[in-house]
């Protein structure tokens, strides 16, 4: 991914961010990824007073695409304020997982720079997926 988008997504999560619903935690997230046609779109955390229903950031941003008719993830940023890089939740890494490929390469920044670069199988090796249900008969 050039320079370019990559600062296109640390703008568009960094800026949805700031929409963050997390009265609970306080920790407010933003996330942004590109999808097969080019186009960004982001999604920020959403809390609940009934705690476990809120989702994160990256959860967001991945609707906002298959609502938007994108079905392959490119890369992603998310954005968090914390003391180490932030990375996304077991579970939205297996979300993202659907969508995209071992190589695809996920930022973490904070509201200045980037702190770290993984990628997908770094951050969930040997995942399951939707190959495992694929059947023979
Ligand atoms: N959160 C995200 O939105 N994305 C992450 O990558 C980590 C955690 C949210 C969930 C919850 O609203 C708050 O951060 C604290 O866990």
């Amino acid at each position: 991914m050039d320079d370019e988008t990559l600062a296109r997504l640390l703008a568009a999560a960094r800026a949805v961010r700031e929409h963050a619903y997390a009265p609970y935690s306080g920790f407010a997230v933003g996330a942004a990824l590109l999808d097969e046609h080019g186009r960004v779109h982001a999604g920020c955390n959403v809390e609940n007073a009934a705690y476990p229903q809120g989702w994160c950031a990256e959860t967001s941003a991945l609707a906002a695409m298959v609502g938007a008719g994108g079905r392959r993830v490119l890369g992603l940023v998310v954005v968090g304020v914390a003391p180490r890089p932030l990375t996304p939740c077991g579970g939205c890494r297996q979300k993202l997982r659907e969508f995209a490929a071992d190589d695809c390469p996920v930022w973490s920044a904070d509201l200045e720079r980037v702190h770290a670069r993984f990628t997908l199988a770094e951050l969930l090796p040997a995942s399951f997926g939707p190959g495992h249900l694929e059947t023979s008969a």
